[in-house]
């Protein structure tokens, strides 16, 4: 799959990515969870090349979600510290390669303050960036994210600060304001569902599920999900009168119960 396959004008704009199935590809190989996680980083890191060729603005990817916390606590610990190693050993590339880094999701209490630090250092390094934006999604879930912006317009409302609430209120206090639409959702793993990611920003994404495993995944596969993104036909709920000119002259079924 080669990049001249691809529509140019038809690219879209914000990819999000589901990153799932490193604790299978590392088991198949008789190796432990975490080897899997290790894995992974190379799949991310080929994906965000892959993203800067296509002139993708948006991409988001899904590292630790609100109930990863109920993983064994090795793992857990495994994920903190090699997101933090990932941070230092990563920052300075992703900055040359002029990616914008955010983070969405709570950043208190049990992210170890050490990452939270670091989180916020790769965001103040990167932060005049603007070939892409690499959001990274780590201790998020898309209900608290929904839950944390419904909080804040209640407190605004309780101090009469607020009476209107609207789409755009709801928007504007989500964990990024300026992140835009979902386009195109992947979705490693061969699983296919959601599992509580970008429940609001997703709403009219175009959903891409490979059974290639994370570590398996890079910016061939990602072409491969654009090329279907672009196969598809996108509505937004509208409707166009397309009627086929051969219809007129197409054989008519027999009516029901006709012998
Ligand atoms: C995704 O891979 C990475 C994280 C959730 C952190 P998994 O760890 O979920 O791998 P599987 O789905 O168990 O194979
Ligand atoms: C979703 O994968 C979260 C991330 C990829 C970070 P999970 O592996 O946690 O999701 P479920 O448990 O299969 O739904
Ligand atoms: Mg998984």
């Amino acid at each position: 799959m080669e990049i001249d396959q691809l529509d140019p004008a038809r690219i879209p704009g914000h990819v999000a990515i589901i990153m799932d199935g490193n604790g299978r590809w590392a088991n198949r190989q008789g190796l432990k969870r975490n080897a899997g996680h290790e894995a992974g980083e190379q799949a991310l890191f080929d994906t965000v090349e892959g993203a800067l060729e296509l002139g993708i603005r948006d991409l988001t990817v899904y590292a630790f979600s609100t109930e990863n916390w109920k993983r064994p606590p090795d793992e857990v610990r495994f994920l903190m510290n090699f997101n933090e190693s990932l941070l230092v050993r990563r920052a300075d590339e992703l900055d040359d390669r002029e990616v914008r880094v955010r983070f969405l999701g709570r950043r208190n209490r049990p992210v170890p303050r050490r990452l939270v630090r670091l989180i916020e250092d790769t965001e103040a390094l990167t932060r005049d960036n603007r070939r892409m934006t690499l959001r990274i999604a780590f201790n998020y879930g898309g209900r608290t994210e929904l839950l944390d912006a419904t909080r804040q317009l209640v407190e605004e409302a309780a101090a009469g600060r607020r009476r209107k609430v609207d789409e755009d209120a709801i928007a504007a206090r989500l964990y990024d304001a300026e992140m835009p639409d979902v386009d195109l959702l992947i979705r490693t793993s061969g699983e296919q569902r959601l599992s509580n990611y970008l429940l609001w920003q997703a709403a009219y994404a175009e959903l891409v599920f490979t059974e290639l495993l994370w570590p398996d995944f890079d910016r061939v596969a990602l072409r491969r999900a654009v090329y279907d993104y672009q196969s598809r036909d996108r509505r937004f709920g509208g409707a166009v009168d397309r009627p086929r000119p051969s219809a007129s002259t197409a054989p008519t079924l027999p009516p029901p119960g006709a012998p």
